[in-house]
């Protein structure tokens, strides 16, 4: 790809605080990403939908913080977790388990997470460092291997609280209170796809919840691995987009709510977020990879033509350092 500038670098500057602008904590620094254009990745030209990413990168860590803010927040509210005495438990691919581990240390919870020791390096020591114990299961038996662990512990730990993110319906209302709400705004309404990776199904189920009755016409697109293609076909293999298909329906999924499925080879998501990197100069992960590009398909179809086609872009590639192959 080749590296054309089409900004006009004198009207560049960083957006500025008002006086006083302290948050409490970490936890205030949740939510309000912005939308960038990807204009050098994929051109508007020619008629052509512009393809903007949500930067959920820029949340303290992943898409997955506001999800955790959420689940957490309200088992607190109904009481049903206690600081001191609880302990939380979940089965996570990672960037769940960072956001647990994040909004844990603010609220006083000791957290418990249970992970396929496939998964990277990076997101293993970022757990620790947080202060999570850490459970790994065997990589072969994937996300299902970890849920299997976190419901035994739940056996073994007498005031033990499981989040179950892939069924918990606070995942899916984080984004309907908060992404969704920034994507009506962001875009004044006129959104016309939104491209998101199937996980737990929290991103896309959520803003399509929100979204959906108040513009019909927009389209709701989840990427999944054109390897594991499991939400179109029930087929499910090791695939190499970590933190999309996990290998069962979740209880929040809804196949009502998504109107196109696009299978994304990993080989063609892995360029992508080279591409991204070197267009853009945004250095993402894997799932943001399959996301841009399915996206920049999209934008180019005729129904498409003067739209905006918006892409998750869930974390940071920072946390694939040790992918081999990747970078
Ligand atoms: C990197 C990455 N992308 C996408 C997703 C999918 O998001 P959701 O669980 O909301 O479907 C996840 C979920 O963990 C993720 O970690």
């Amino acid at each position: 790809m080749s590296r054309t500038a089409k900004v006009n670098i004198a009207s560049v500057h960083p957006p500025s605080s008002g006086p006083m602008d302290v948050r409490d904590s970490i936890l205030d620094c949740i939510g309000s990403t912005p939308l960038v254009a990807l204009d050098r990745f994929a051109p508007p030209e020619d008629g052509r939908a512009r393809v903007l990413a949500k930067m959920e990168l820029m949340n303290p860590y992943s898409v997955k913080d506001r999800p955790a803010l959420w689940m957490l927040r309200e088992a607190h509210r109904r009481g049903e977790i206690e600081p001191g005495r609880t302990t939380i438990i979940e089965a996570t691919s990672g960037n769940t388990g960072i956001g647990l581990a994040m909004v844990s240390t603010i609220l006083g919870y000791d957290l418990v997470l249970c992970m396929s020791e496939g998964m990277s390096e990076e997101r293993k020591a970022i757990l620790r460092a947080l202060g999570a114990r850490l459970e790994l299961t065997p990589a072969p038996l994937h996300t299902k291997g970890a849920k299997a662990r976190a419901l035994e512990l739940l056996e073994e730990l007498p005031e033990g609280y499981y989040i179950c993110q892939h069924d918990n319906m606070d995942n899916r209302q984080a984004h309907i209170d908060s992404t969704a709400e920034e994507l009506w705004e962001q875009t004044d309404g006129g959104m016309s796809a939104l491209v998101a990776g199937l996980g737990t199904c929290g991103t896309l189920t959520g803003v399509a919840t929100a979204l959906k009755p108040r513009n019909p016409d927009l389209l709701i697109v989840g990427v999944e691995p054109a390897e594991a293609p499991y939400y179109r076909t029930g087929e499910f293999v090791q695939h190499k987009i970590p933190g999309v298909v996990p290998g069962f329906t979740p209880g929040i999924y809804d196949a009502d709510l998504v109107d196109r499925l696009v299978d994304v080879p990993a080989e063609v998501a892995w360029q992508s977020v080279r591409d991204l990197a070197h267009t853009e100069g945004i250095m993402a992960g894997i799932t943001s990879g399959a996301t841009a590009w399915a996206a920049r398909e999209l934008a180019g179809e005729s129904e498409m033509a003067g739209g905006m086609v918006v892409c998750i872009v869930a974390d940071t590639g920072e946390r694939y350092l040790s992918t081999k192959g990747l970078w």
